[in-house]
């Protein structure tokens, strides 16, 4: 232990399709036009179960922001190296969560830093609801959970998050990486009981149309795994993992969240959806400015960006290869291989 506090006092960053129903798009098609509301996309293959958790509510006519709240609550509560209380803890072994939640009329929520809640995406929306202000954290955010009638789960570590940390330990190696897929199909830090591909997904970040046509988003992850306690991501930032302007679209990001904040990713493309490019082309630019703002430096993240504009038209893109979304309507249900800058 004291060899790793004296680490954890010293050491800084050392760097920083499936079809289901139809076919499959791959990487180099352009997702077409989505005839008709309502419909959701969110971000990784997880984003098909989430997908059908939103359909319970855009299925029948319900609001998006109760969709986009119910469809990523799925994926809370899978088991996952990233998202919900059995994901990967930071270096000191505790599994903190990050949330956001925006609707239609740029109201918006936030709780990070939060620890022992199993449904952080349904605090943020509490703070949106119930309190003047948009961002909650650390043990102010778990009080207020816990005031709003939410329970304090256990303090301990999923089986599999306990076996990545012990894998962990035994380097103790400060390098914090996000989790992407890679040609395995899984990220750096997965346990070999994952190899078989499910390990598969990091942030789940998802945005909605429903049947009145107004959009909301979500975004609900525990960040990097083995990452710096205290440390904050993209995704309870407002602008950065997520944005919705309601008369414009909206936008969601995954990845390496230090590289979204500095260029407030979900912002930037929905502003470049303002200036009247498609969604995919709108996440195309703001990657690039990604990959300008990073140099060299670029080939060793994974940032992604995913896009819902008014006309229901869909699009995502990546720094690399690996990158997945789920598509939800009315005539679709699939994972969209989305393109990328990168070999
Ligand atoms: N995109 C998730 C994070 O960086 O925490």
């Amino acid at each position: 232990m004291n060899t790793r506090r004296k680490f954890l006092q010293s050491s800084l960053f050392s760097s920083i399709g499936i079809v289901l129903t139809k076919k499959t798009l791959g990487a180099s098609d352009s997702y077409p036009t989505v005839k008709g509301k309502p419909i959701v996309i969110s971000t990784w293959d997880a984003g098909l179960n989430a997908n059908k958790g939103a359909w319970n509510h855009l299925g029948k006519g319900g609001r998006a922001l109760d969709a986009v709240e119910a469809g990523v609550m799925v994926t809370e509560s899978e088991q996952s190296c990233c998202v919900g209380l059995g994901a990967n803890p930071d270096r000191d072994g505790f599994v903190t969560l990050d949330a956001c939640i925006m609707d239609d009329k740029f109201n918006c929520g936030s709780v990070a830093f939060l620890e022992r809640i199993k449904h952080p995406i349904s605090v943020a929306r509490r703070v949106m609801e119930k309190t003047p202000h948009v961002m909650l954290v650390g043990s102010g955010a778990q009080q207020f959970a816990v005031a709003e009638g939410f329970t304090l789960e256990p303090q301990e570590l999923s089986p599999d998050a306990k076996h990545a940390y012990e894998e962990w330990l035994k380097k103790s190696e400060y390098k914090p990486v996000i989790n992407i897929e890679n040609s395995k199909g899984h990220g750096p830090f997965a346990p070999s009981q994952f190899d078989n591909g499910e390990w598969n997904h990091d942030t789940i970040g998802m945005v909605a149309m429903d049947t009145d046509g107004n959009l909301s988003g979500s975004c609900t992850t525990s960040g990097m795994g083995f990452k710096m306690r205290g440390r904050l991501g993209d995704s309870p930032i407002i602008g950065a993992g997520l944005y919705v302007d309601n008369e414009v679209g909206a936008a969601t990001a995954t990845g390496q969240g230090e590289d979204v904040i500095r260029m407030a990713g979900s912002h930037t493309v929905v502003e470049y959806m303002r200036q009247g490019l498609s969604p995919e082309m709108a996440c195309k630019k703001a990657i690039e400015r990604v990959v300008k703002i990073k140099g060299e430096k670029a080939k060793d993240i994974q940032v992604a960006f995913l896009a819902l504009n008014k006309k229901g038209e869909v699009g995502g893109y990546a720094i690399h290869k690996g990158f997945s979304y789920a598509v939800k309507s009315n005539d679709r249900e699939e994972l969209v291989k989305a393109k990328y800058v990168m070999d």
